[in-house]
């Protein structure tokens, strides 16, 4: 299983904030916010990842991650050259993916809740495994946003619309996607929608129509947060900070999750962590694992 990490876009909605900064390099509380999608690609142990932005922002990223070597990871770089929607992704990493089945995931959304590791374990498996794709609902108070799921009477996904003005549902697809490698070929054959753009949407009616598409309910319990407005950018930075203090723990905390999931070993652990300035973030793995 591979992933692709898209972090493109203009970040329009955040100007002048992102005029000068991509928007998934700024902060949420501690980190950089691409930390978060990258820590849900950890858990759910996959290790090749390929990570698409603008040309103007893709030495950031490679400035920030590297080559993954410091999570055992491999991180891959490349531009897309106009913002011609999430699906071209798979166009662009067509070498990268090469015959296996990938997983996309958007640098700008944050997962966090219980069980949520044995939950992409079983999605990891069974994409493998049975060859159909999953995406994930969640239930949200502005559905207009997204991605929207229409169900019928007996519960069953009978469409997905992109952004519709009058949505059919509450639940809307959360920006994490798994598919089989036919997402390639259905990438090259869907058409741009009226914005222009190749739309994942899209893709998953593609694969909706063929009845190969698991929608996995996540519970509303669990939190989905994107960081699209300044208002849900800092409302998300308040929640990581809430929930750090609180519990004395640290959200997509890359070191530590690396570490736990075996892709590091306790001697690169405390490599990495050593070098840390006295921040919240590096004291907290000082704290833990070497003091
Ligand atoms: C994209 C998708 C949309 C999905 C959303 C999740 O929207 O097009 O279907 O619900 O991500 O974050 P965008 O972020 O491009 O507005």
């Amino acid at each position: 299983m591979k992933a692709i990490l898209l972090a493109g876009g203009k970040g329009s909605r955040l100007y002048p904030v992102t005029l000068g900064v991509s928007k998934q390099l700024l902060p949420v509380y501690d980190k950089p916010m691409i930390y978060y999608p990258l820590s849900v690609l950890i858990m759910a142990k996959i290790k090749e990842i390929l990570l698409i932005s603008t040309k103007e922002d893709i030495n950031s990223y490679k400035r920030l991650l590297s080559d993954g070597t410091q999570f055992g990871i491999s991180i891959e770089y490349k531009v897309q050259n106009k913002p011609n929607g999430l699906a071209e992704a798979f166009i662009l990493g067509e070498e990268f993916i090469g015959k296996d089945p990938v997983c996309l995931i958007l640098g700008d959304n944050i997962f966090y809740g219980l069980d949520f590791t044995e939950k992409l374990e079983m999605v990891v498996k069974r994409t493998l495994s049975v060859g159909k794709g999953t995406i994930f609902s969640y239930p949200v108070n502005e559905p207009n946003r997204y991605g929207v799921i229409e169900y019928d009477k007996n519960g069953d996904v009978v469409s997905i619309v992109e952004k519709p003005r009058h949505p059919k549902s509450n639940n809307v697809v959360v920006g994490l996607y798994f598919y089989p490698n036919i997402v390639v070929k259905i990438a090259k054959k869907i058409r741009p929608s009226k914005r222009g753009e190749l739309e994942i949407t899209s893709i998953n009616e593609y694969f909706l129509k063929e009845r190969k598409l698991k929608v996995e309910a996540l519970p509303q319990e669990f939190i989905w947060l994107d960081t699209g407005t300044l208002k849900s950018l800092i409302a998300a930075g308040q929640f990581i900070e809430t929930i750090e203090k609180r519990k004395g723990i640290k959200v997509g905390c890359l070191e530590e999750l690396a570490y736990q999931k075996g892709f590091i070993n306790k001697k690169q652990l405390i490599q990495s962590i050593s070098k840390m300035s006295e921040t919240s973030y590096g004291n907290y793995l000082k704290n833990k694992y070497i003091k």
